[in-house]
Formats: C-alpha cells, structure tokens, sequence
C-alpha cells in the first residue's frame, strides 16, 4: 500500500492557494541551504489556476531564480501552439515573474520526436542529480485525466512504469496527438510527489485510486508515489467527493 496524504479545501482557488504556499515553502527551505529546487511541472487545465495565482500573488514572494524549472510532459507541437504545455506555464506565469531563461528546461515539442525524447533524457542526465540510475526531482507537480493517466502515461501504457529509460513518445489514445512524457520510475523517483485535482469528474477515479484496490490497478496515477512511497493529493471539495472520511 502507498502512503497517500490528502488535503481537501473547498474551492478550487483555495487548493491552488494550498500548492502555491507549498511551492513558495520548498523554495524558501531551499534558500537558506543556497540549493536550488528542481521541480517538474505537467501540462492540462488545472495548473493554469495555479500558475495565474503564483503570477497574480507570488511575483515578490519567491526567490525565482531558485526555481529550476522543468517539464512533466509536453505535446510534440511548437511552444505557441494552443496545446504546449510549455506554452500555458509562459503564459500564465513564466512571463510575468523573474525566472532566468537559463532555469527553464522545457521539452522542445517542436523538434522531431524521435530526437527530443533523447535529447530531454540527457538533459535530466546533466542538469540533475541521479539516484537508482533516474534523476531525482526535488518536488513534481501531477494531474490526473479522467481515464487515471498521469503525466502522458495512459491506461494502455502502464509498461512505462517498467521502462528503464528516463522518457518516452507517446501517442495520444485517442488524438494520436504524439507527446514525450517522464516515464514511471523516473515520476517515483521524485522526493515529492502532488497531485493537483479537481472538479466532480475527477471524484469516481479519485476515490477508487485512494482506496487502492482492484479497480485502481487499471489506472496509471494509482502507480505513482515518490521515492519513500507517498504521493500527496491536494483536492477541491469536488474532487474529493467520493473520498469517504475525506
Ligand atoms: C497533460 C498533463 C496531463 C494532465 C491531466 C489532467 O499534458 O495534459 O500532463 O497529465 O495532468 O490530463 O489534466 P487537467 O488538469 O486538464 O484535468
């Protein structure tokens, strides 16, 4: 059995108040030891709120160029387009707070796939520490998809959490939209692992990955938890619906 911690608020602003307090948190821990944080971020709807708080509420109260900031996954298009998740985290904050260019270390979607799924594997091979043979992130922000994926680990590729490579190309199962995402041991190899959800649909697959029985087994989420074996969920009164005692 995982260790799950689960910290449910009301609204969704309030969860996303939550997380950027954590965030904030880590990286100040992190100053005083004059240590970077390394932190992964995914891609979806729900860190936009997040990203848009940090930048509306956050722009002076963390030490930015602390942060190195890298990717969970990312979608094989071009940073402009309307689906990179390097784009949304630009947009949304990255161009509104003082984070040097030189800290961010996005997935290139707008290389060849084939080239950029390695390329990003040497960059987590040069730019952070190693343990077990996989980088170690300091803090990796994931969601969760209606179907249980996490990061672009979807229910037809739980073999990715076997895989001994740092990242992998993935089709979308249903767009075939090609993406390159952190493989499973690479997301448990974090020393800290929150999950962000939200939203009544999230409730049912939410409350079946926490129980941790039979039913989870199908989805890629209820794999995920960080290298001493918790994950931490930080949920709106929504998402946490189904949880009982939540
Ligand atoms: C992506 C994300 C993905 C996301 C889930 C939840 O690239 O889409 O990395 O894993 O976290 O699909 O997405 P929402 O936050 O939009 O529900």
């Amino acid at each position: 059995m995982k260790e799950y911690h689960i910290h449910t608020f009301g609204a969704e602003k309030e969860t996303a108040a939550a997380l950027a307090a954590l965030i904030a948190d880590r990286l100040k821990a992190n100053v005083k030891q004059s240590v970077p944080l390394n932190m992964a971020v995914s891609g979806g709807n729900t860190p936009k709120m997040l990203f848009e708080l940090l930048a509306e509420k956050y722009t002076d109260k963390i030490p930015w160029k602390f942060l190195r900031l890298f990717w969970v996954d990312e979608r094989c298009v071009p940073p402009t387009h309307k689906d990179s998740n390097f784009g949304m985290t630009y947009t949304s904050l990255l161009e509104h707070v003082d984070l040097p260019s030189d800290n961010l270390f996005r997935i290139q979607g707008e290389n060849n796939p084939d080239t950029e799924v390695i390329r990003y594997a040497d960059v987590l091979k040069n730019e952070l520490p190693q343990e077990n043979g996989f980088p170690v992130f300091d803090l990796m922000l994931l969601g969760i998809g209606n179907d249980g994926h996490t990061a672009s680990i979807f229910p037809s590729d739980l073999s990715l959490f076997e895989s001994d490579k740092t990242t992998a190309l993935v089709p979308h199962p249903e767009t075939g939209q090609l993406r390159i995402t952190l493989t499973g041991k690479t997301i448990c190899n974090a020393k800290e692992i929150a999950f962000f959800v939200t939203g009544a649909e999230k409730a049912n697959i939410l409350s079946e990955i926490i129980a941790q029985g039979q039913a989870s087994k199908k989805y890629p989420a209820s794999y995920v938890s960080d290298s001493s074996g918790v994950a931490t969920f930080y949920l709106d009164g929504k998402a946490a619906g189904n949880i009982p005692n939540k």
